[in-house]
């Protein structure tokens, strides 16, 4: 239950877990949160068992029932199997085993696997046999793991997309989607590829590929340790991970210089002359990840001068992309598991482009897939609102866009060591933003009963207006949307009502005109009744006038200044959903690794 509930951030629709005790399969499955199973197993406890299996779910076909819950038994009722990902040929497979006598129990795809692997232990196959057999099968995306009454000391798990990690303890060992289950138990891990199966027992495993090849996984050591896990006095793990932003930015910064203090991104395993031949970038990502992508594209247009574009994921394949070999493509992803994201990765190297994976998470799909990896090292975030994972993915973005300006000589060394200065003076920034939090704190609870919000800016302005409206809508369930400033005029000013909040991130001083263009587009709101919350350098009075709230940041130039101005938007978002009851972690319809497509 405690690996039960480390995971529930991937999916918290329902739960339930099924144990080989004695002779027999038991099981216990509840619809809602994990609190739910739980209350179920006080009052009917299972007897004990030394393997078992258990799963949270995030709904694909099937309402969030008891009965779609996983575990699905097979009809003899000999295996037990848990399932993530979609199988897509379900339908057909279902239908067969149907005309075959099959009554099934759920409405789920998963539930097809449960039956076919029990149907062939129960001609003879062996688990780990049954098991190639099916993920022969099935098409889609899937991690199975099935337990079988006969086999009381083994469980064998099959991957294909989906996520799988073997942690390896001693005298016992352990499967999951990631190493936060058992972390508590073992720091050392193993990777698995794709189409692998895993048998694993107390004192061993065994990695085989679909075709019964002998197989390996990776081993690794998980360098962060339970306590990165748990929410350590804080009320959500969202609250806690906005406040670790200033040590994680900082860790995504340490050790990039050499003794020159030159840049040596040393997991960039693309040599510095295909680096020189690169004639396009192309970011690729979702949700938050994507908007750290929109930051970054203004930094490494201006230091590389290479045009970069920046894609949402689950659009990139389908429109058949330019890509040749000398376009690099750049996927951010915290998870590395995200099907889209993942997707896009495999579309662009079948093209012959090089892909670089910024990453938060080792040992995950994405870097593997890719031709070269930057670590973010945010260590693990499990609130599924994207906060230091936000923050360190622009950084980690930014130290690219610099590698590449000093590989293309685009910069001077003494410009990007300017640049990565000003990099490095952010944490404490950060911290001194996160150090006056009383005034936003103070409006989340004054504002929290609007129907709608708007977020505006320019520039690296623009994609933190996303990013806060994000937030809101993710956790607070509130109407918000973010938008170019100087776009408003061409509709969406219309929205502008009496008392209507307007966030506006205004750049700092002294860059083109763009902050007197953002200080006329404030004028435009208010002089329509907007209610203008405007987040502002310290110092900058011009704006003063036409504010009805000031939150002040440090002062950081342009290109830095979305590192300071995401985070308010994150603690008023955080605020807002906090004071409206809702659960903050784990945000309704949602999930934190989407591994669907
Ligand atoms: O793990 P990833 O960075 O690939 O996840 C991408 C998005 O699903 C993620 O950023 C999502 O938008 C967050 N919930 C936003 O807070």
């Amino acid at each position: 239950m405690d690996a039960l509930r480390r995971m529930e951030y991937r999916g918290y629709d329902s739960a339930g877990i099924a144990l080989v005790s004695e002779d027999a399969l038991v099981s216990a499955k509840k619809a809602g949160k994990l609190a739910n199973l739980e209350a179920e197993l006080e009052a009917s406890p299972l007897p004990a068992s030394h393997l078992g299996i258990g799963h949270t779910r995030w709904a694909t076909h099937g309402a969030p029932t008891d009965t779609n819950a996983h575990p699905h038994l097979s009809a003899s009722g000999r295996v037990a199997l848990i399932h993530n990902g979609i199988i897509e040929n379900f339908a057909s497979l279902r239908a067969e085993l149907e005309t075959g006598g099959v009554r099934f129990r759920s409405e789920t795809d998963s539930e097809v696997a449960a039956q076919l692997v029990g149907r062939a232990v129960d001609e003879g196959l062996s688990l780990a046999d049954a098991m190639r057999a099916v993920a022969g099968r099935l098409e889609g995306t899937f991690t199975l793991v099935a337990i079988d009454v006969q086999t009381p000391d083994t469980l064998v798990a099959a991957r294909r997309n989906s996520p799988l990690v073997v942690g390896v303890g001693v005298g016992e060992m352990f499967v999951a989607s990631d190493v936060s289950a058992f972390i508590e138990h073992t720091r050392d891990a193993i990777e698995m590829g794709q189409d692998v199966i895993v048998e694993v027992a107390a004192d061993r495993y065994r990695v085989t590929d679909f075709d019964g090849g002998e197989a390996h996984g990776k081993p690794y050591h998980v360098d962060w340790d339970l306590s990165a896990a748990e929410k350590g006095g804080y009320d959500w793990f969202m609250r806690k991970e906005i406040y670790e932003q200033p040590r994680a930015v900082a860790e995504t910064l340490l050790g990039r210089f050499d003794a020159d203090r030159r840049l040596t991104l040393d997991e960039i395993r693309i040599s510095e002359s295909e680096l020189r031949t690169i004639d396009k970038i192309v970011i690729v990502a979702c949700g938050t990840a994507f908007y750290a992508g929109l930051v970054a594209k203004y930094a490494i247009e201006h230091w590389t001068r290479v045009p970069c574009e920046v894609e949402i994921a689950s659009e990139f394949r389908y429109r058949d992309p330019i890509i040749t070999p000398h376009t690099l493509v750049v996927t951010i992803s915290q998870s590395g598991e995200t099907a889209d994201t993942l997707m896009a990765v495999r579309h662009a190297r079948e093209q012959g482009a090089k892909v670089i994976a910024i990453c938060n998470t080792n040992g995950s799909t994405i870097p593997r897939e890719s031709d070269a990896v930057l670590y973010t090292h945010a260590g693990p975030e499990i609130g599924v609102a994207s906060t230091k994972g936000f923050l360190t993915q622009v950084a980690a973005c930014y130290l690219l866009g610099l590698y590449l300006a000093q590989v293309r000589g685009t910069k001077y060394g003494d410009e990007i060591a300017a640049v990565m200065a000003e990099l490095e003076s952010m944490p404490a920034k950060i911290q001194q933003v996160l150090d006056r939090t009383d005034e936003v704190v103070a409006l989340a609870r004054e504002l929290a009963d609007r129907p709608s919000f708007l977020f505006l800016g320019r520039h690296v302005g623009y994609p933190i207006a996303l990013e806060g409206a994000l937030k809101l809508k993710e956790i607070a369930y509130l109407h918000a949307e973010g938008f170019p400033a100087g776009e408003l005029k061409h509709g969406p000013i219309a929205l502008v009502d009496e008392g209507i909040p307007v966030f506006v991130v205004v750049p700092p001083r002294g860059r083109d005109q763009l902050h007197d263009k953002v200080i006329s587009n404030i004028q435009e709101v208010r002089a329509r009744g907007a209610y203008t919350v405007v987040l502002v350098e310290e110092g900058d009075d011009e704006v003063a006038p036409y504010a009805d709230v000031r939150i002040e940041l440090p002062h950081a130039s342009t290109l830095l200044q979305p590192l300071l101005a995401a985070v308010p938007l994150q603690i008023f978002a955080c605020e807002v959903a906090t004071v409206l009851g809702h659960d903050v972690d784990q945000p309704r319809n949602l999930a934190k690794s989407v591994t669907v497509e």
